[in-house]
């Protein structure tokens, strides 16, 4: 079930529908959550009818259809289109997703979209993503090494050291995972979460980055690695196919092989 946080002692309202002015074979309707802040109203879920014969293929179609000519106020994050930014982040029919790579096809019936769950709303699917982006700057999330740059050319790394960073560096950082995660609805505000630990791990394996000891120091805290109870749901909903859980089991190996 969608956790959504909900502003205090509000609850989802049902909301206006909006039939499609044009009929056709493939009819689909939209429940999207509408939220904001500024109005002091409860969030409620409007319905929106559209000819699928008259959108592209894709949620993110959609939702742009429908901004562009049924809702100009309907709110939500996107840049590429194409997988790469993580802005459409958002939950549709239950799962964690980017909405610009889910075929509106693959859901059955209506289609529910809602935002990122567990975290704060900016506006109607803009979620606050301002607390994990703090989180994943608190990793440090650069090269760290002594030496100075060559002068003429990249810092240089083996075939085998750049294929242990394979399954890391596609993380685009959407926050689908940690969103999904039970372990960081309960104790996000300690606990690292799925996403900011991937991408520890992926400077934790940099061959060419000297603070290794430090950023497993850093982990070594009862929350901030030790929260993950192995749950899978973030592997489970990642866009990119990553594996999140993996990248976390492998740096708890790691804290064990340096004590041991
Ligand atoms: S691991 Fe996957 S779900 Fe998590 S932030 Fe990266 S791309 Fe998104
Ligand atoms: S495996 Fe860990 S990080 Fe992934 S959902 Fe489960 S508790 Fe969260
Ligand atoms: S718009 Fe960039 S990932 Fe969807």
């Amino acid at each position: 079930m969608v956790q959504l946080r909900l502003p205090p002692n509000s609850r989802i309202e049902k909301g206006k529908l909006y039939p499609s002015s044009s009929k056709g074979p493939r009819m689909k309707l939209f429940h999207i959550y509408r939220y904001d802040p500024d109005s002091k109203d409860n969030p409620r879920l409007d319905t929106y009818e559209l000819n699928l014969d008259e959108c592209g293929p894709m949620v993110l179609d959609a939702l742009i259809k429908i901004k562009n000519e049924v809702d100009t106020t309907l709110t939500f994050r996107r840049s590429c289109r194409e997988g790469i930014c993580g802005s459409c982040a958002m939950n549709i029919d239950g799962t964690n997703t980017l909405a610009c790579i889910k075929h509106i096809e693959e859901c059955k019936s209506d289609i529910k979209v809602t935002p990122l769950p567990h975290l704060y709303v900016v506006k109607d699917l803009v979620p606050d993503l301002s607390f994990a982006y703090s989180q994943y700057d608190s990793i440090q999330p650069w090269l760290q090494s002594s030496e100075d740059p060559p002068p003429d050319k990249e810092r240089l790394q083996s075939k085998e050291e750049r294929a242990k960073l394979d399954g890391l560096w596609e993380c685009i950082l959407c926050f689908c995972c940690t969103t999904s995660c039970p372990s960081y609805w309960w104790g996000g505000d300690r606990y690292l979460g799925p996403a900011t630990l991937l991408q520890s791990y992926r400077w934790i394996e940099e061959s060419r980055d000297e603070a290794t000891g430090e950023r497993l120091d850093a982990l070594e805290d009862p929350f901030k690695l030790y929260r993950c109870h192995t749950i899978m749901n973030c592997t489970n909903t990642c866009p990119k196919n990553l594996n999140p859980a993996k990248a976390i089991g492998e740096i708890k190996k790691k804290m064990v092989e340096r004590v041991g």
